[in-house]
């Protein structure tokens, strides 16, 4: 045992029957061996671990904590030092060793890792090299800083075997994700089988190399179809993830795709500092976590809603989760649904048929083609690709070819180059309200929009619309059909399920008073339908004592139901324009935005034209009592104040990506951030803006915001995106920084926004003056680092450009972790000083004139 190179793990958790000799060992020679190694003639038994030369990783023998056998032990590797043990890679995934005999050793030949027990029984080995040889006995295996254990050959240090090659359920940064053609190895993710059983489970991850275009997959137990696809690799991201976008220079995401490699993999790296980051599969979703503040935040995840569900909306259906309608499912201009009756009752996994067949004689030239924009490519199994022509010879090739229905550049890079070509319907196609590809699907010329084609590549078409002759007036129809027969006497009528509707409930099981949501993964979740008279009574029939203050959608009561209960009653305004059964649908969707960050919807009231949602109440009602009230301002300490800004990210964060339904607010502000007893925040009336209606029409809407917090495309062009909520929220961190509310968009006099004194303070290098006297004059006790970051964070969020501000995710990234690069700011949106002394930059003044535009403002407090 000379040679030993281990670490004792006796202190991480008690077991009973470690090995005690262990540890006079270990503690006579406290740094005598490289511990992250074993060599030929050692062994690794359970009681001692490796840890990496950094201590970022360590392997070892380990129970899960689901276990139902406290005695099956798992070789593994975890994140050294983060609790709950964090297992990223299992050598056994079945069988485990019972007790505490398992050894690891390697075998005399030094070709591979045996993992056994006394009695010589083998639980698993390392595969044997592929095509390497094994030059010397001496090898020795070690575990690495990225958390890959190698195996190296001790003649000429050849690579025999590494746990990159073998992933679990967790992709590391570093690792290869995909195929090596000319060994076959195969890389991909499987589930665990639960928590406490590391055996393969039901869900797989993996690259289909086999299309045209590699895609990745998740697949259910192996079998068609797939649950979830990410697109193909477009240059820059997969096409079904527009997150991907690379906002955040710490993170590299690559993909390579040649002759004899098929992979993706990416990089998490900084000059200051580790960033701590994995991948994860399990049985209900994909995750990307990085370690920030202590704990592991969700970056992302997939999938994302409903329309991440493979194939939702059937061949040529396309699916947006960002509508307002009733159905996610629309189809393309020229396509009609296949069968309207089953679209009608909302199963549109029949997809969508031509209205008007493609006219191949002489060579296409009837045909024409229209572009779709922003959206997800279609399955690209049976694509054809072709890297090396020009998008434009691409669309002449389609022309040419009678089976081909769709183009698309297969590299975005640049004015995009090289073609896809599909040749079979066109299946999992999804619209991004942010980002996604074009895609160019062939049309028989009488149903080409009259500029749809795409010689105007300028003309941003909304190509997808519902086909009003086909299903919406269908649904419509249907849905009055529906509700005559489904009728109850009474108040309400039936209940509503969400993902799919079974007319086989018999009526007698239809509850009265609850609204029932069923979703695949999470338990049902009942919503209460209040009665008026409760809530009138609770309220003291709306009083204005009980009044709690006025957001952008109505005036909010303080109420307390018979139980005692306390709540927050929501009466909307009444320029909502959806019927009663788009409410319901709408107040379940905002039930399901679950969030500790997040206020909790409670219930609805549906009374006549009145429509109210009932909330939990918070004891510290909202920030802004706190901030501008200079009475109460030193309540709010710095760190009080960052832990709020970063809730608020948190929460926001969630809405735009991390829920089911992506969700813009739309009218964040102080007064819409909740305190809790413990000062945490909670963003409160998110959603509710999908209940005023259809927002395609830009011109007619009604712009919801607040004076203040509205971006400037918002507030002059009334286009919205997750990007005018990035805005409200930058300006709400300038006003948790700086106790100051800003001014607004419209200049006063000489009173300058607070929007461009933060921006000056900043480019004259003078960022904490904006800091607080509250906070400052506290003898000092805040991080300079952290003010001066969330100043930052903030100047980014209110630039000028949506395309330039950072997305929720990278701004989280950027406030927890600070030593994360991040940008330097531009000029803030709404020069607000505009006629003030100091605007050097006259192009960006002179864009500043909007105090003519003309905007409906729903006016909070
Ligand atoms: C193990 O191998 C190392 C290096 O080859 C050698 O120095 C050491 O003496 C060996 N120990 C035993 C117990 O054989
Ligand atoms: C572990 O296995 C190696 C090789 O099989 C053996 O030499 C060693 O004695 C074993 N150690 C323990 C503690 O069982
Ligand atoms: C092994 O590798 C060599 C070159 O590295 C290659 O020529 C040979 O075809 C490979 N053999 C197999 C079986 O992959
Ligand atoms: C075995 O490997 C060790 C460390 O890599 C090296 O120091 C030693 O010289 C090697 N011995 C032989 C016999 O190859
Ligand atoms: C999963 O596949 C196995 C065979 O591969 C089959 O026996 C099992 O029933 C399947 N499970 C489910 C839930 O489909
Ligand atoms: C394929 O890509 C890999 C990784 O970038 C590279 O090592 C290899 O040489 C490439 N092969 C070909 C045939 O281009
Ligand atoms: C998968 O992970 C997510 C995030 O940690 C968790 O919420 C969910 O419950 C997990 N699902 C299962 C089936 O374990
Ligand atoms: C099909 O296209 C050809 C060539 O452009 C044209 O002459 C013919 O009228 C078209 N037929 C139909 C049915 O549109
Ligand atoms: C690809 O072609 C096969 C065979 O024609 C068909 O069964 C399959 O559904 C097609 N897949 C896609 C995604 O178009
Ligand atoms: C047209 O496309 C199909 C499917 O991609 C292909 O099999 C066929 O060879 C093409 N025809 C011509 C003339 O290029």
């Amino acid at each position: 045992m000379e040679a030993m190179a281990m670490a004792a793990a006796g202190a991480m958790r008690p077991l009973a029957l470690l090995p005690l000799l262990l540890f006079p060992l270990f503690l006579l020679r406290p740094t005598a061996f490289a511990s992250d190694t074993i060599l030929a003639n050692s062994s690794l038994s359970d009681g001692q671990t490796l840890v990496s030369s950094g201590d970022i990783f360590e392997l070892g023998f380990f129970t899960p904590p689901g276990s139902t056998s406290p005695a099956a032990r798992f070789l593994g590797i975890w994140y050294k030092g983060i609790s709950p043990q964090t297992v990223v890679w299992v050598a056994n995934r079945e069988p485990p060793v019972s007790g505490t005999a398992g050894n690891l050793s390697i075998t005399g030949t030094g070709g591979r890792l045996v993992l056994a027990d006394g009695s010589g029984r083998v639980f698993w080995s390392s595969a044997p090299p592929s095509n390497v040889s094994v030059r010397s006995s001496n090898s020795t295996a070690r575990l690495l800083d990225s958390g890959n254990f190698v195996l190296v050959d001790g003649g000429g240090g050849g690579l025999l075997w590494q746990s990159f090659d073998y992933p679990t359920d967790t992709l590391l940064p570093g690792m290869k994700f995909g195929w090596d053609l000319t060994t076959g190895l195969d890389r991909y993710l499987t589930t665990w089988r639960s928590a406490g059983d590391p055996s393969p489970g039901d869900y797989t991850f993996k690259i289909d190399a086999r299309g045209g275009s590699p895609e990745g997959f998740i697949w259910y137990n192996g079998s068609a179809p797939p649950v979830y696809r990410n697109g193909p690799w477009n240059g820059l991201r997969f096409s079904g993830e527009p997150e991907m976008e690379p906002t955040n220079p710490s993170f590299r995401f690559d993909f390579v795709a040649n002759r004899t490699h098929v992979y993706y993999t990416y990089t998490a790296s900084s000059s200051a500092a580790v960033i701590l980051s994995r991948f994860v599969l399990n049985q209900s979703s994909a995750q990307r976590y990085v370690w920030l503040d202590g704990g592991w935040s969700l970056y992302w995840s997939v999938p994302r809603d409903q329309c991440d569900q493979y194939a939702h909306c059937g061949a040529y259906g396309v699916c947006d989760a960002g509508t307002s309608a009733m159905m996610m499912c629309g189809c393309p201009t020229g396509f009609e649904p296949a069968s309207p009756r089953n679209w009608a009752l909302r199963d549109s996994s029949g997809g969508c048929a031509r209205s008007t067949p493609l006219n191949c004689t002489g060579g296409g030239g009837g045909d024409g083609f229209l572009r779709m924009a922003g959206v997800k490519l279609p399955d690209t199994t049976n694509a054809t690709v072709d890297a090396a022509v020009t998008v434009d010879q691409c669309r002449a090739r389609c022309l040419a070819n009678c089976s081909c229905v769709a183009y698309a550049a297969s590299d975005v890079r640049g004015d995009g180059s090289g073609c896809i070509m599909w040749s079979s319907p066109l299946v999992d196609i999804r619209r991004f309200s942010y980002g996604g590809d074009d895609l160019f699907v062939r049309l028989a010329a009488s149903d080409l929009p009259t500029n749809g084609d795409d010689s105007s590549r300028k003309n941003t078409v909304l190509a997808v619309v519902l086909s009003l002759s086909g299903c919406l007036l269908l649904a419509l129809g249907a849905f009055f059909i529906w509700n005559k027969f489904f009728k109850i006497k009474g108040r309400f009528q039936r209940t509503q399920r969400l993902t799919s509707f079974d007319s086989s409930i018999p009526l007698n099981q239809v509850q009265e008073r609850k609204l029932e949501v069923k979703t695949r993964h999470s338990t049902d979740l009942n919503i209460t339908l209040f009665d008026i008279n409760t809530i009138a009574l609770s309220t003291d029939n709306f009083a204005n004592s009980a009044k709690l203050g006025e957001g952008g959608f109505g005036p909010v009561y303080k109420g307390e139901l018979d139980g005692g209960q306390v709540v927050a009653v929501k009466r909307l305004s009444k320029f909502s324009t959806q019927g009663l059964d788009e409410f319901k649908n709408e107040v379940m969707l905002i039930a399901r935005l679950q969030h500790v960050n997040l206020v909790r919807l409670l219930g609805c009231c549906i009374h006549g034209e009145e429509r109210m949602l009932v909330y939990e109440y918070m004891d510290n009602k909202s920030l802004d009592t706190f901030i501008f009230d200079k009475a109460r301002s030193s309540e709010l300490n710095w760190s009080r104040r960052f832990n709020i800004i970063l809730g608020i990210a948190r929460g926001l964060l969630y809405l735009h990506q991390d829920s089911r339904f992506k969700v813009i607010h739309r009218d964040l502000k102080a007064g819409n951030i909740l305190l809790d007893g413990d000062m945490n925040p909670k963003i409160s009336d998110f959603g509710v803006a999908r209940i005023f209606g259809d927002d395609t029409d830009s011109h007619t809407r009604k712009v919801v915001g607040t004076y203040g917090y509205m971006s400037p495309e918002y507030a002059m062009d009334g286009v919205f995106s997750v990007k005018s909520d990035v805005f409200s929220f930058g300006v709400l961190v300038l006003e948790v920084v700086s106790g100051r509310k800003n001014r607004g968009m419209y200049s006063n006099g000489e009173q300058t926004s607070l929007l461009s004194h933060a921006w000056k303070l900043w480019r004259d290098g003078n960022a904490l003056a904006l800091l607080d006297e509250a906070v400052a004059g506290d003898g000092g006790a805040y991080s300079r680092s952290e003010v001066l970051r969330c100043v930052q964070v903030g100047l980014l969020c209110v630039q000028e450009r949506p395309e330039d501000r950072p997305h929720m995710a990278a701004v989280f990234m950027m406030l927890g972790n600070l030593s994360a690069v991040a940008p330097q700011p531009r000029h803030p949106g709404f020069c607000g000083d505009r006629g003030g002394s100091t605007s050097t930059d006259g192009e960006w003044s002179s864009t500043c004139t909007v105090n003519d535009v003309t905007v409906t403002i729903v006016e909070g407090r």
